[in-house]
C-alpha cells in the first residue's frame, strides 16, 4: 500500500503532487509527506494523517515553488503513523530523499550494520535503513546515485516502490521497483516525466507510459529517455511505452457525494462494460480468447482452486457455486495468505483462477507465483490492466469495471461475478453439463442483468430509510444460503469496513448453531431468501428470528408474500435466475451499509485503518 508520486520537468512541481496525492489517498491515508527541490535546496514537509492536513502544513512551513519533487501518503506498517515516521524521509547527511512503498524485511539487520557504522535513525521505518544503506553504498562504491540504488536493493529482503533524489546531483531521479507497482509519464520530448504508482495522477498530462516490471530501476532525466535496467544483472531493459486508455472524468466523482456511491450507480455500465463483445446472446456465443485460447486445460483440469482476498474471495465463492453447478468442475476457494504458506497440493491438472481488483495484493499475487511454480495453470480475472497478477498470470479475462477507487469494493464484486458467470456458462456447454437451451436462456438472462441492477437502484430511498432505523445497531447479522450465502458474507464485510459495526455473515442454516444465541429485540439480520434459492429453508429461519424478536431485513423476490408477512422490511429483487442472484441481492447491502456509514458520519471512501490495494503481506 501506500501512493507514491513524482514529478521532474519544467511545471511547477507542487500541485501536481499534492493533487496526486490526492488521487492516490485510496491506497493509505494515515500519513502523508512532500519534498520540493527548488533548484538550491531540498524542502520537506510531512504530517500525521491525510493530505488535507499536509496542505495546510506546507501553507505555514515551506514554499511551493520547485520542478521536481515527490509525495507520499502512507499505510503504516513499519512504525507507528506520526509526523517523524511519515515519508519522504533523508539520509544522515540529508543529501539523498526516498519516498517507498513497501516493506524491507530484513531493515533490522541492515540498520544495526548501518549504527554500527555511525548512522543514526530518526524514526522506525525500515525506508529510513533502505535510504542510508544507498547512502553508505554510494559512499563505500563511489557510484552514482542510479547505481547506488541497484547495488543497495540486491542487499534487501521485501518488497519496494521507491523513488530516490540526490541533491548533489539534481538533474534525476531514481525509481526501482519489486512488489509494489509503479508507473512512469513520459511526457512531450522527454521535457518532463511522472511517476506515481497508478496512472491516475497524471493522465492529464500524459497518456505515454512505462510500468515498470520487479527487479527493475530506471534513472529519469530529463531530456533524455528513461533508462530502464534489471537489479541483478545490470542488463539494460527494452521497456514498453504503453498508450493509456484511462481519462479524468472516470476518476472524478462525477456528481456523487462520494465514490462508492458513484461506483455502486455504475454497476449496471460496469457490468455491459465486462460482458460487451464477450455475450453474445443472439449468436449463443460467449467469447472470451483467455478461455478459448486454452480451453483444453480446462475441459481437462481436475479441479478449480481460486485464490483471492477480501471482497475478490467472496466473489471467489459465488463462483465456487456457479463452476460447481453449472460446469460440475470441483472448485476450493483460498484466502492468497493461507494458501500460498500451506504447502498445497497443486499439479498441473490443476487450475488457478486468481481473483482481484487491483491486480497487486500482494498475498494473491505470492499465491500465483508459487501456483505457477507448482505448474498450474493460472488464470487471472482482474480489473486493473497491466497489473502484477495480470502480468504473472498465463492467461486471463479483465473485468473492465473502470477505476474503483472507494475503498470498499462495489462493481469489482460485480463485475468479478459477471466475468466468472460467463467462463462457468462457457465450461457447461462445452462439457455438455448444460443443454444447449439452459445455456441460451442463461446468456439472455445475463443479458437482462444491467437493466435488473438499474431498476434496483430506485430501491435507494428505502434503503436509506431501513439504514435510518438501524444505524445505531451494534452488531447485524447477515444470513444466506447458496450462491447467496457469499453475498451475506460480502453484506456484512460492507457494513464493518465503512461504518465500524459489528457484522457476521453466515450461511442461513448455521445460524441455530451459534449465532442464534445473539438474538434479540435489538438485533437487525439481513436475511438473503429469494425464491429459487432454498426459498422455504430460508422461510423456516426467518420464523426462527422472529420467534427470537430479532429484526428482520429480508431481500426478497419481486411479488413476494410469504416472507412480507413476517419481516420488518422487506427489499424486493427482480426476477432472475439462480446463479445470477448475487449480482442483484448485492446491491441493496451495499447500498445499507453506505447509507449507515454516511449517517453515522463514517469516511465512506477511506475507512479507517484500510487501504484499497493491500501490496504488504
Ligand atoms: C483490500 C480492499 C478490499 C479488497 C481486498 C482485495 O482489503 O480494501 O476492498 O477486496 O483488498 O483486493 P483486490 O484488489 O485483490 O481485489
Amino acid at each position: 500500500m501506500c501512493g507514491i508520486t513524482g514529478y521532474i520537468g519544467y511545471r511547477e512541481a507542487y500541485p501536481i503532487i499534492i493533487n496526486g496525492l490526492k488521487r492516490l489517498e485510496y491506497r493509505g491515508y494515515d500519513s502523508a509527506g512532500i519534498i520540493l527541490y527548488d533548484g538550491k535546496e531540498m524542502k520537506m514537509s510531512k504530517t500525521k494523517g491525510k493530505v488535507a492536513n499536509l496542505e495546510k502544513k506546507i501553507e505555514k512551513n515551506i514554499t511551493k515553488t520547485g520542478t521536481i519533487g515527490f509525495g507520499h501518503t502512507r499505510w503504516a506498517t513499519h512504525g507507528v503513523p506520526n509526523d517523524v515516521n511519515s515519508h519522504p524521509h533523508y539520509s544522515e547527511s540529508e543529501n539523498l530523499a526516498i519516498i517507498h512503498n513497501g516493506i524491507i524485511e530484513n531493515y533490522d539487520t541492515i540498520k544495526k550494520e548501518l549504527i554500527s557504522r555511525g548512522y543514526t535513525f530518526k524514526s522506525d521505518t525500515d525506508t529510513e535503513v533502505l535510504i542510508n544503506l544507498i547512502e553508505e553504498v554510494k559512499k563505500q562504491e563511489n557510484v552514482k546515485l542510479g547505481k547506488a540504488v541497484q547495488i543497495a536493493l540486491n542487499q534487501v529482503v521485501g518488497a519496494y516502490a521507491i523513488v530516490v533524489f540526490d541533491k548533489t546531483h539534481p538533474n534525476e531521479l531514481v525509481v526501482a521497483k519489486l512488489g509494489s507497482p509503479i508507473a512512469i509519464g513520459i511526457g512531450k520530448d522527454n521535457k518532463e516525466f511522472f511517476i506515481a504508482s497508478d496512472a491516475s495522477p497524471f493522465i492529464e498530462y500524459t497518456k505515454n507510459a512505462i510500468y515498470l516490471e520487479d527487479e527493475e530501476v530506471a534513472v529519469i532525466k530529463v531530456g533524455k529517455s528513461v533508462k530502464v535496467r534489471k537489479i541483478k544483472d545490470d542488463s539494460i531493459v527494452d521497456s514498453k511505452v504503453l498508450q493509456l486508455q484511462l481519462n479524468l472524468d472516470q476518476i472524478e466523482k462525477g456528481g456523487y457525494d462520494h465514490f462508492m456511491l458513484k461506483e455502486i450507480y455504475e454497476q449496471p455500465k460496469a457490468i455491459i462494460d465486462t460482458y460487451r463483445g464477450r455475450l453474445l446472446a443472439n449468436e449463443g456465443i460467449i467469447r472470451m480468447a483467455g478461455v478459448d485460447d486454452n480451453i483444453q486445460r480446462f475441459l481437462n483440469a481436475d479441479r478449480i482452486i481460486i485464490v483471492a482476498c477480501g471482497t475478490s474471495w467472496h466473489a471467489g465463492l459465488v463462483a465456487e457455486y456457479l463452476f460447481e453447478d453449472i460446469a460440475r468442475i470441483p472448485v476450493e476457494v483460498e484466502y492468497g495468505s493461507e494458501f500460498r504458506y500451506r504447502n498445497p497440493i497443486i499439479t498441473n491438472k490443476d487450475i488457478v483462477i486468481s481473483i482481484s481488483q487491483s491486480g497487486e495484493t500482494a498475498d494473491t499475487l505470492a499465491a500465483v507465483k508459487m501456483a505457477r511454480e507448482k505448474g498450474a495453470f493460472v488464470f487471472g480475472v482482474c480489473n486493473v490492466v497491466g497489473s502484477s497478477i495480470a502480468r504473472e498470470t498465463d492467461a486471463g479475462a479483465y473485468t473492465h469495471a473502470g477505476p474503483e477507487i472507494g475503498v470498499a469494493s462495489t462493481k469489482a464484486f460485480t463485475t468479478q461475478i459477471t466475468v466468472l458467470s460467463l467462463i462457468a456458462l462457457k465450461l457447461g456447454l462445452a462439457k455438455g453439463n448444460l443443454s444447449k437451451s439452459a445455456y441460451q436462456n442463461y446468456l439472455h438472462q445475463m443479458e437482462l442483468i444491467p437493466n435488473k441492477v438499474e431498476a434496483l437502484l430506485n430501491i435507494n430511498d428505502k434503503v436509506k430509510h431501513i439504514a435510518s432505523i438501524y444505524k445505531d445497531a451494534k452488531n447485524f447479522l447477515y444470513l444466506g444460503r447458496g450462491f447467496n450465502f457469499p453475498v451475506a458474507l460480502e453484506g456484512a464485510l460492507k457494513l464493518k469496513e465503512i461504518s465500524y459495526i459489528h457484522a457476521e455473515g453466515y450461511p442461513a442454516a448455521e445460524m441455530k448453531h451459534g449465532p442464534i444465541a445473539l438474538i434479540d429485540e435489538n438485533m437487525p439480520i439481513v436475511v438473503i431468501a429469494t425464491k429459487k434459492g432454498h426459498y422455504e429453508k430460508v422461510v423456516s429461519n426467518i420464523q426462527e428470528i422472529k420467534a427470537r424478536k430479532g429484526k428482520i431485513i429480508a431481500v426478497v423476490t419481486e411479488g413476494d408474500t410469504t416472507v412480507k408477512e413476517i419481516a420488518d422490511h422487506t427489499i424486493e429483487i427482480p426476477e432472475t435466475e439462480e446463479a445470477f442472484t448475487p449480482l442483484l441481492t448485492t446491491i441493496p447491502l451495499q447500498l445499507l451499509s453506505y447509507h449507515i456509514a454516511v449517517m453515522l458520519e463514517k469516511n465512506v471512501d477511506q475507512p479507517r485503518n484500510l487501504a484499497k490495494s493491500v501490496t504488504v503481506e
